[in-house]
């Protein structure tokens, strides 16, 4: 645009309300291009997201609305055109032989009703087997086999070019190294590197007790993984591959990527196939005659979200038939024969404007966090607990910080840990109470117990819960 007209454009009074729409508009879609941009970055290079799913997912999807409303906003390097970020320098850039898509998203029945009726309106009929999956949060991974052995393994990276991470995926358990003489010549398969729960938690609480004692010392904290799937990307990306081998990788193959030999007609008959050669597959996948039992299958998951010792984000809806496949195609960077049914979000960012203390009917001093009010899942969460001074010291939780805030099902939401990027620089310390608040008596804290408690047995908070209880 020439130089002039762009001043004139500024300077100009909007009159027209049309106009003045599609300036905010114009406006707004280039702010969120670089937030996108950024937390892309944050989430695919650092490893170290600022930011929830959710709250991710929330801004992509305005930019893509206002990008579909003007498409004469939408800029050729808009994310919305990409996969991902691209990869980083450190290790060797692998070019795909086919890209890695990504998924287009439903958010419940209906949505998934739409997807299928797309997908029947394209082919003409409705009468094609549709398998799910649980969508494990982890990171994508290609791995080439070549005459029975792993050739290489790759990140996504933008979907075109990923990184060669081949001798950190190696250390990972299970992984077949060899494969039967039947495997054909060369083929790629698509897996999930994940880490499981258990192992996460194991690792953090690790960090966080040599943390306490760093503190002590006056030196800096080593950082806290915010999520499984971040400690698995940042394991996978290791530049010593025997720090790899230390975490607790697992990975699980989901798709044929292409292959230069025989394979079946089917997916699911591909999952069997490599489930036969010794790969590690998803557990609880399942073939349905039709969306009905398939929306069923998708809606059951809800609930059993977390019954796995691993994280999943969602289920996804494949259909079985490759013929079908080839025949739906892909738009942009999604297949139209698959679809992620997404569950609700369960961690979401906030400030945590002060940790107050509750007195329970033992007369046990409970911190919480008052949090500013932030919808989880379609629930507004104000208040979390913080379990108890030794937690939130180990995971040095402060006033003022902004927290991921976690409300899985019917559980009460928790602080699961501060941005320390976005700490204020005034927050303190968290320092607990020297007094019950309640009867001004002094809170004692009886050995071997991470709990304090108010002394007083007719401490009004006291006798007020006993009366409630
Ligand atoms: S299929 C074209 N199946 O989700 C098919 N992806 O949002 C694209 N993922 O990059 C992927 N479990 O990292 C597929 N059973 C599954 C999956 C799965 C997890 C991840 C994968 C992919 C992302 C797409």
């Amino acid at each position: 645009m020439p130089r002039r007209s762009k001043a004139a454009t500024r300077a100009r009074p909007v009159a027209d309300p049309a106009d003045a729409a599609a300036l905010e508009a114009r406006n707004r879609a280039e702010e969120l291009r670089t937030l996108v941009r950024f937390h892309n970055r944050r989430y695919h290079v650092d490893d170290d997201p600022e930011i929830s799913d959710g709250e991710w997912d929330a801004l992509f999807r305005e930019l893509r609305g206002i990008e579909e409303r003007y498409p004469q906003f939408q800029t050729s390097d808009s994310p919305t055109l990409q996969v991902g970020a691209p990869p980083e320098t450190t290790f060797d850039v692998v070019e795909h032989r086919e890209p890695m898509l990504s998924l287009s998203n439903v958010f419940d029945g209906d949505g998934l009703r739409a997807w299928h009726r797309r997908a029947t309106d394209l082919t003409g009929t409705d009468d094609f087997e549709l398998v799910t999956e649980p969508k494990i949060d982890g990171l994508a991974m290609a791995l080439v086999y070549e005459n029975g052995e792993l050739s290489y393994a790759a990140t996504r990276g933008d979907g075109r070019h990923g990184e060669n991470v081949t001798p950190n995926i190696l250390t990972i358990p299970g992984l077949p190294h060899r494969l039967p003489p039947s495997a054909p010549s060369r083929f790629e398969v698509r897996a999930e590197v994940f880490m499981p729960r258990s192992g996460f938690d194991a690792m953090n609480h690790a960090i966080e007790e040599e943390n306490l004692q760093l503190v002590e010392e006056g030196r800096a904290p080593k950082r806290i993984f915010a999520a499984p799937r971040n400690a698995a990307a940042g394991a996978v990306r290791q530049k010593d591959s025997a720090i790899t081998r230390s975490r607790p990788l697992q990975i699980a193959v989901y798709q044929l990527g292409w292959s230069d030999g025989p394979t079946p007609d089917t997916h699911w008959e591909t999952l069997q196939w490599l489930a036969a050669m010794d790969f590690p597959t998803a557990p609880r996948s399942a073939l349905h005659p039709g969306i009905d039992a398939a929306a069923e299958a998708c809606e059951a998951w809800v609930d059993q979200r977390d019954s796995l010792d691993f994280e999943i984000d969602g289920v996804v809806v494949k259909i079985n038939d490759f013929a079908v496949q080839r025949q739906l195609g892909v738009v942009g960077r999604d297949p139209r024969w698959a679809t992620a049914y997404k569950f609700p979000p369960q961690e979401a960012t906030t400030i945590l404007q002060r940790i107050a203390i509750n007195v329970g009917r033992t007369g046990a001093l409970n911190p919480f966090a008052m949090l500013d009010p932030v919808r989880i899942g379609g629930v507004v969460v104000r208040q979390a607990t913080l379990h108890n001074e030794d937690d939130i010291r180990r995971k040095d939780i402060r006033e003022g910080d902004t927290v991921v805030v976690r409300r899985a099902g019917e559980v009460i939401p928790q602080v699961v840990g501060p941005v320390v990027e976005r700490r204020p620089k005034k927050a303190k310390p968290f320092t607990m109470v020297e007094r019950c608040p309640v009867s001004g008596d002094p809170a004692v804290r009886p050995e071997g117990e991470a709990t304090y408690y108010c002394p007083n047995p007719v401490c009004p908070a006291v006798v007020h819960r006993t009366a409630e209880h």
